[in-house]
């Protein structure tokens, strides 16, 4: 007997406000059709002015909670990957333990940009396996709007903002590759890589928050290279082959990525979650916010076979094999 770490409810959040790329094209010059056929996004959300990322944090963990059949007071570890903080402290986790009203317990943020979903889920399973937590929050919640350069038109029309949560709770297993839960993960960095996307700020350095920089050729290349080793990594740590997986949930950047990733992998496209077109790139909440699409409508089914991929900056980049 082992103890595995099982995803049980997920939730997501998306901000009211629609920005299309008509409205960037009165903005920056582009144009829809430059952007669809680049990237294959069509709109995305922004944030309202009066919200902050722990408010669209717990609007997803409340919906992940309560399809976990859960409550706030269950909960004894919180883990945020946000690479757009309320503040630079306390931890967006801990406004997110205060506002949803769970107990004292573990509550901490986790900076790995677009791959902190895939990392947090790998953290959790940490603690969760060990018995140090019941009830863990593993939430990707992500103000993209606020990090943009209103003015580089390379940058501003592919993110955008959201947020997505999934509970993680102990579940016995056999040890097989049938077990419901966390099976496999592979995570790297290279932080020779920082020139490639980054921020041109933070309290430390320039004591102001910066603008996201990218050499939007060069990540594209690295993605597609390194997403796949990592996912044949992970599925290999997991005892699968990849064939096997039923959904890729990829971190959701560029519809050209996905599909760049699935044909090296030899993975049919129709496998693949794509919520690129509505959500744009969200950073660490694009992949719950894709499962939570899924799920909601009925293509994702308990007791299947997922694999999630991300790459961000750092750079880092990671892939995780779960069974629902
Ligand atoms: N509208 C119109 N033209 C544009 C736009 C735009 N929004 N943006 C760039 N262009 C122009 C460029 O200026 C360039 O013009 P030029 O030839 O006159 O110089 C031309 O389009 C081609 O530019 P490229 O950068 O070569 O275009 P490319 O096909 O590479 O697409 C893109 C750019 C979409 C950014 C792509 O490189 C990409 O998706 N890269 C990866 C992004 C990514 O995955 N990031 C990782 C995660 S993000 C994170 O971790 C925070």
């Amino acid at each position: 007997m082992v103890t595995r770490s099982a995803v049980r409810g997920v939730g997501g959040y998306l901000p009211e406000r629609i920005v299309t790329n008509a409205d960037l094209a009165e903005v920056v010059e582009t144009s829809d059709a430059w952007i669809q056929e680049r990237t294959g996004i069509r709109e995305r959300r922004r944030m309202g002015e009066g919200q902050a990322v722990s408010d669209m944090a717990v609007e997803a963990a409340k919906q992940a909670l309560e399809r976990a059949g859960r409550t706030a007071a269950d909960v004894d570890l919180i883990i945020v990957a946000t690479t757009t903080p309320d503040l630079t402290f306390p931890a967006t986790a801990a406004i997110v333990q205060r506002k949803l009203g769970a107990p004292i317990g573990i509550a901490f943020d986790l900076q790995a940009v677009c791959s902190g979903f895939v990392y947090a889920l790998s953290v959790a399973d940490g603690f969760v396996a060990r018995g140090l937590s019941r009830c863990a929050l593993v939430i990707g919640a992500e103000a993209m709007s606020r990090l943009m350069d209103w003015t580089d038109r390379g940058t501003c029309v592919l993110f955008g903002d959201g947020a997505g949560a999934v509970v993680v709770e102990p579940e016995p297993g056999q040890g097989t590759t049938d077990d419901v839960g966390l099976l496999g993960f592979a995570l790297r960095c290279d932080g020779n890589k920082q020139d490639l996307l980054y921020v041109d700020g933070g309290p430390s350095t320039t004591g102001a928050v910066g603008h996201l920089r990218m050499v939007g050729q060069q990540v594209f290349r690295h993605a597609v290279v390194n997403i796949a080793e990592a996912v044949e990594a992970a599925a290999a740590n997991a005892g699968v082959p990849v064939a096997a997986v039923d959904w890729f949930i990829p971190h959701q950047a560029n519809l050209r990525i996905l599909h760049g990733v699935a044909h090296r992998l030899g993975v049919s496209e129709d496998k693949v979650i794509s919520t690129v077109a509505t959500h744009a790139n969200t950073s660490a909440a694009s992949i719950p916010l894709a499962m939570n699409a899924a799920v909601e409508d009925g293509r994702i089914k308990p007791g299947q076979l997922l694999l999630m991929e991300a790459m961000g900056g750092g750079l880092t980049w990671g892939a995780c094999v779960l069974r629902l």
